[in-house]
């Protein structure tokens, strides 16, 4: 039986979530030690039209037909499908891993919607862009996620270090010098939805003073912009110091983030910062490359549930 594969990334924010959603530049990167993988299969003994997906990471077993109208993965299919000029998918089998911790902040559910495109058009031999797909699973994100930058959708597509604007043409950042981010997971599931919720509300109720943290958030990204595209790492980690300081403002952070944010600087890391969402989900910390072993330990000793190593490496 024919069958095809794709994977894509996670992700994490560097500088400026949240603030990004009204319209300030954010820097994202991805992390490409945690995948979310699709094989899909063409099962021609089926039933016309059964298209089977197993999802054993989240207990997901059926057929297209049956998930709910407004699942991520039947909005993508859905569209993908009206995009393509296809009128129906023949029978199939679509097998969905990830090793991307979900609801973590570091963009599971993009990661898998992006990788079902690919191996799903592949299959149709319709293969699509990349800005078709990024916009496609931006459609996706729209549901579960209420107003989202698109800056998820996008890193995790092109699968580049990105400088994003909502609204505007991806850049991809140019790397001068490489970096090593300590990620640490606080097991602490966040909803994306629910903290971009709450950020407006918090907006609605205080613009003067949601408005200057925004733009404050948006000076940092530009810096770190900067510091990224001048080889000049060691300005990043008071840079992103600064932007934690921002999100606690924000009402984003937690104990939880905050304290391995605490343990990292303590472990020698230049600098670290929620990332993504916050509330829970995920830390990251700059560390030199012979730190990074010490801020792990430190991280997993304040409790940290996962910890994962990467580089940005040079473009
Ligand atoms: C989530 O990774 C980043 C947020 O800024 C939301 C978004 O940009 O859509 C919190």
């Amino acid at each position: 039986m024919p069958a095809y594969s794709a994977s894509a990334p996670g992700k994490v924010i560097l500088f400026g979530e949240h603030a990004v959603v009204y319209g300030r530049p954010a820097i994202a990167v991805p992390v490409s030690q945690v995948r979310a993988k699709a094989i899909v299969i063409a099962e021609p003994r089926s039933p016309r039209g059964l298209v089977r997906i197993i999802a054993p990471d989240v207990g997901l077993e059926t057929s297209l037909a049956n998930l709910p109208e407004d699942h991520p993965l039947a909005v993508v299919i859905q569209k993908a499908i009206a995009v393509m000029h296809i009128s129906h998918i023949p029978a199939c089998s679509i097998q969905i891993t990830s090793t991307i911790p979900i609801a973590g902040g570091l963009g599971s559910g993009a990661a898998v919607s992006v990788a079902t495109l690919r191996a799903l058009s592949a299959l149709l031999g319709r293969p699509l862009s990349n800005e078709q797909i990024s916009d496609l699973v931006y459609q996706a994100e729209l549901i579960y996620h209420g107003t989202p930058s698109g800056i998820d959708n996008t890193v995790i597509t092109y699968a580049k270090p990105i400088y994003f604007v909502k609204g505007k043409p991806i850049e991809i950042l140019q790397v001068k010098k490489p970096f090593t981010l300590v990620i640490g997971d606080t097991g602490i599931k966040s909803p994306t939805s629910l903290a971009v919720g709450d950020v407006r509300s918090a907006w609605e109720s205080d613009h003067q003073r949601f408005e200057q943290l925004f733009e404050a958030a948006g000076v940092i990204a530009t810096h770190g912009r900067k510091a990224i595209e001048g080889g000049k790492v060691e300005t990043l980690g008071p840079l992103m110091n600064e932007n934690h300081d921002l999100l606690q403002q924000m009402g984003v952070s937690s104990p939880e983030l905050d304290s391995l944010v605490e343990a990292a600087r303590s472990a020698g890391a230049m600098g670290a910062k929620l990332s993504g969402a916050g509330r829970g989900g995920s830390m990251i910390a700059l560390a030199a490359p012979e730190a990074a072993s010490t801020v792990t330990t430190a991280l997993l000793n304040a409790g940290a549930v996962g910890t994962i190593v990467t580089e940005v490496s040079k473009t």
